[in-house]
């Protein structure tokens, strides 16, 4: 990887800098800090319980919800990353309120100590779709956690990936658990499209922008080669481990009065919110990769990392879901 053996006008060397990575043992976290440690920077990693991590990546421990946890680490830094998350994909154990405690309260907590200690620079991880607005916790977490870091003091760069995927990702795993092998039930016939970015073609981009000073205010939309169809996902997913998949459209009305009913029960993972989620596409208007000189062509596919094929998929839809949603209009909206 490229080094850059330069100074900022305030005399920072780029090529030797002191990052902290808030989240640095999660799947993305996991990668970015050996590649930052292989650039030549001094990393730390903090987590509540920073452990796996290779010998070039100092430890911290630390609760970005708890102020006076993460101030220590934050001292003498120059870059502090925030790749803390809550997975979005299942309704977190101690209630939705966790995303804003943890992405937006996480994030307040970060870019004051950052402020407060003169780092230069916060690289907020968000997600597509952010919005204080939105309609589901993670997606107004992650929107209200972005205000806070462009109405800092502090440099800011802004990733708003689509899904991620790689080795210890749960993109796939999910796409699993959601959709089961052979007669494969799918809210709306899995039509909702994501945009999966391999987590070694993400993480030189979120190392550039750590790097230099030309996506400084910049707020990236990320995703890699294909848009691709929840069914299609799972279709690939199975076929991986040679099975087959063939979707039954449920229509999306009827899917979220089952999701609500499930997520009552306790120990089932996806509530209303993951129905909420279902119903966008998780997609760029315009791939922002392009902003690093990296084309969709050079990126890893996500039918090339499962070792599958792309062909067309086989879909058997019971009922045209649009045409049932009318039968569940009577159910309170999610
Ligand atoms: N993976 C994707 O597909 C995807 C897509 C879009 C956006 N993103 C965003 O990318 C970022 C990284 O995602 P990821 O997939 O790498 O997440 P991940 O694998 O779930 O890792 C989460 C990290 O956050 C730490 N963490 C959680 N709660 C914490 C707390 N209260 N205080 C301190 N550390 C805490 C975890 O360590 P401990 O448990 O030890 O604390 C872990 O290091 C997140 O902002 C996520 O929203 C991810």
């Amino acid at each position: 990887m490229a080094r850059h053996d330069s100074f900022t006008a305030t005399g920072r060397n780029l090529a030797d800098m002191e990052i902290l990575v808030a989240g640095g043992t999660g799947f993305i976290g996991s990668v970015l800090c050996p590649e930052l440690a292989e650039r030549g920077h001094d990393v730390t990693a903090l987590s509540r319980t920073p452990e796996g991590l290779p010998e070039s990546v100092e430890p911290a421990v630390g609760d970005v919800t708890v102020y006076n946890t993460v101030v220590s680490a934050v001292d003498d830094t120059d870059v502090v990353v925030n790749l803390v998350a809550l997975s979005p994909l299942f309704e977190p154990r101690g209630g939705n309120q966790q995303h804003d405690e943890i992405h937006r309260g996480g994030t307040e907590n970060l870019v004051r100590a950052a402020q407060t200690a003169g780092v230069d620079r916060f690289v907020q991880m968000s997600a597509l779709g952010a919005d204080p607005d939105g309609t589901t916790h993670y997606i107004r977490a992650k929107g209200r956690a972005e205000a806070i870091v462009t109405d800092s003091e502090l440099e800011w760069v802004i990733f708003r990936p689509s899904v991620v995927f790689g080795d210890g990702g749960e993109f796939v795993s999910f796409t699993k658990k959601l959709a089961p092998p052979y007669l494969t039930p799918l809210p709306g016939g899995g039509k909702t499209r994501f945009q999966p970015i391999h987590v070694e073609d993400l993480v030189p981009m979120l190392a550039d922008a750590i790097e230099t000073d030309t996506h400084v205010e910049e707020t990236y939309e990320i995703g890699g080669p294909e848009k691709l169809a929840l069914a299609e996902v799972a279709r690939l997913a199975h076929r991986a481990d040679g099975r087959s998949s063939t979707v039954v459209s449920v229509p999306m009305a009827l899917a979220g009065v089952g999701l609500s009913i499930a997520g009552a029960i306790p120990g089932f993972p996806m509530g209303k919110d993951q129905y909420r989620s279902l119903q966008f596409d998780n997609t760029t208007a315009s791939n922002d990769i392009t902003a690093f000189g990296v084309s969709e062509t050079e990126l890893e596919t996500l039918p090339g990392y499962l070792g599958v094929s792309g062909a067309p998929w086989d879909s058997l839809s019971i009922a045209d879901p649009s045409l049932l949603d009318p039968l569940f209009e009577f159910f309170p909206p999610l």
